[in-house]
């Protein structure tokens, strides 16, 4: 047994493939109608130049396929009287003033969203702004910061010229677009302008919030600690422009594995409970802990590793602007995020602690070399519900869908950094997700980095059974039956909220009593 003080088990961290190192050459980036859209000159893109958006005028697309726009002028804004304004032309005039109190800024918001008047709630940033910075703190950020994201945001339509279209349910579909077409996107969100995007009730509804107004509600100092992560970020991207590319992914898996069968052997572990996915898990494809609405609470008030992720990598706060719900065979990939912010503490203990100088080097498209994958599992409200075999289906087949990489080879994918999937809010079991996230992991033909976020004792269960199934070649197939006889023998008919015999124990014995 390995001695009782490891840090981490299994294969060395340092043996595991990470990007750019592993990866093959990319093809060319190029626009591909209905497959791939490229907001920018692909001719003109060069390390060190900001990229040029295309095409060279803004395009409207007002229609139920593309994002609508703050700008366009489809976008009316009713005055009285069977009168209508251009929306946008009110935006510009609202935002467009001195701000002088926290409280001008919320009535710039509302001059264009009077609708929600009456119930949007400024509190968060009226204590930010009045009980938590100092001030000559409050004053670069009403006469410094906030005009310069207004400038942002109304260079919205320069800079995103061509219709953004929505990923919807089912289809496998890209989006690549420059850091700062991204910047100006979220400078427009911070103030609040998309339409029709404020109502549950909207066309919308499929969709996550993009707008922030319920970050500023409320009196939860969670809110103040993600305005300071979120505005740390604003700072950067005013101060400087932003040269790189963002790929946004939709990935529906329409052919699963046929798991019962696969003689697939499992692949590397590497399992530590020390370290973090994004700091210890650079150049592999990192896992985000979604919800099927992508980003989850990350407006609002949820603070767990999903948001934390969407806080100190910002730009996969623009993806809520276009991805619809995550269907059950459904992924979103994100590449070349950056991180602008780092934190200290977890949920209710967050504080942002500071800005982070990304070094992550770039690929060939300017992206940074972080792979995201947001998955989201299934929540458990009943410990025994997990185990059913088409609960057991469907987490593998979202992991194998975010894992899986057709017509790229096995040498060329990195490892996953991953850890307790579901295992948080969403009530799984760590020890059944680590097990079917290296199935699908193996399937997939890429190694696992498991970060245990601090239990020493999941670490040692995982690593004992990897250990145990690699060394008697059990295959995927194999575990996957084993899973379904754990059920049946099991979980079916049992009484208590939690079984008797534990999932690993069963799988112990029957493998050591040759039942497979
Ligand atoms: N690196 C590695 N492990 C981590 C990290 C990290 N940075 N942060 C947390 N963990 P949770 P879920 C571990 O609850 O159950 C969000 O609102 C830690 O052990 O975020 O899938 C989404 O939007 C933690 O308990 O994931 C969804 O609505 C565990 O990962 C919902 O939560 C699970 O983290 C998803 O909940």
């Amino acid at each position: 047994p390995p001695p009782t003080d490891s840090r981490w088990l299994g294969t060395p961290i340092g043996e595991l493939r990470r990007m750019p190192d592993c990866g093959s050459p990319l093809l060319p980036l190029n626009d591909v109608p209905n497959k791939h859209t490229v907001m920018i000159r692909t001719d003109r893109l060069q390390a060190g130049d900001v990229p040029v958006p295309y095409p060279s005028t803004f395009k409207d697309a007002w229609d139920d396929i593309h994002v609508k726009m703050p700008c366009s002028p489809n976008s009316l804004f009713p005055v009285g009287d069977q009168k209508v304004l251009k929306r946008w032309d009110l935006i510009q005039e609202s935002l467009n003033t001195k701000f002088y109190s926290s409280d001008d800024v919320k009535n710039a918001i509302l001059k264009y969203n009077a609708a929600h008047a009456r119930k949007w709630d400024f509190t968060a940033l009226h204590m930010y702004c009045n009980k938590v910075l100092e001030p000559d703190a409050v004053e670069h950020l009403l006469q410094s910061l906030l005009p310069a994201m207004v400038q942002l945001a109304l260079k919205v339509p320069e800079l995103c010229t061509k219709p953004i279209p929505l990923l919807k349910e089912g289809t496998n579909q890209s989006i690549t677009m420059s850091q700062e077409q991204l910047a100006s996107l979220l400078a427009n969100a911070f103030f609040c302008t998309f339409p029709r995007r404020n109502s549950k009730k909207s066309e919308y509804y499929n969709y996550p919030e993009i707008n922030f107004s319920r970050l500023f509600e409320g009196p939860c100092p969670r809110k103040i600690e993600k305005l300071k992560t979120l505005l740390c970020y604003f700072k950067y991207v005013t101060q400087q422009r932003p040269m790189g590319l963002v790929t946004f992914t939709r990935k529906c898996l329409e052919h699963p594995p046929n798991w019962k069968c696969s003689q697939t052997a499992l692949t590397k572990l590497h399992v530590t409970c020390e370290g973090t996915i994004e700091d210890n898990g650079h150049g592999m494809l990192q896992v985000d802990f979604a919800n099927r609405f992508v980003g989850g609470g990350v407006t609002g008030s949820g603070l767990v590793q999903e948001e934390i992720r969407f806080l100190i990598n910002p730009e996969l706060i623009a993806s809520r602007l276009f991805t619809e719900a995550l269907e059950h065979n459904e992924v979103l990939i994100i590449t070349g995020t950056e991180q602008y912010s780092t934190y200290k503490g977890y949920a209710d203990s967050y504080l942002w602690s500071g800005n982070h100088q990304d070094k992550t080097p770039r690929d060939d498209w300017q992206r940074r070399c972080t792979e995201i994958v947001a998955m989201d599992a299934l929540k458990f409200r009943n410990f025994l519900d997990q185990f059913q075999p088409e609960k057991i289906n469907r987490e593998l087949n979202k992991a194998y869908c975010g894992f899986s990489r057709p017509g790229t080879r096995g040498q060329n994918l990195s490892a996953v950094a991953t850890g307790n999937w579901g295992c948080g809010v969403f009530g799984g079991d760590a020890r059944l997700k680590a097990l079917l996230q290296v199935l699908a992991a193996s399937e997939a033909g890429r190694d696992v980095a498991y970060f245990t976020f601090g239990d020493s004792d999941l670490m040692m269960d995982v690593y004992s059974m990897h250990l145990f199934l690699t060394e008697r070649d059990v295959s995927v197939g194999a575990v996957y039956r084993l899973l379904g006889q754990y059920y049946r023998s099991v979980c079916q008919n049992c009484l208590t909220r939690r079984p008797k015999i534990s999932l690993y124990s069963f799988i112990y014995h029957e493998v050591e009593s040759g039942f497979i």
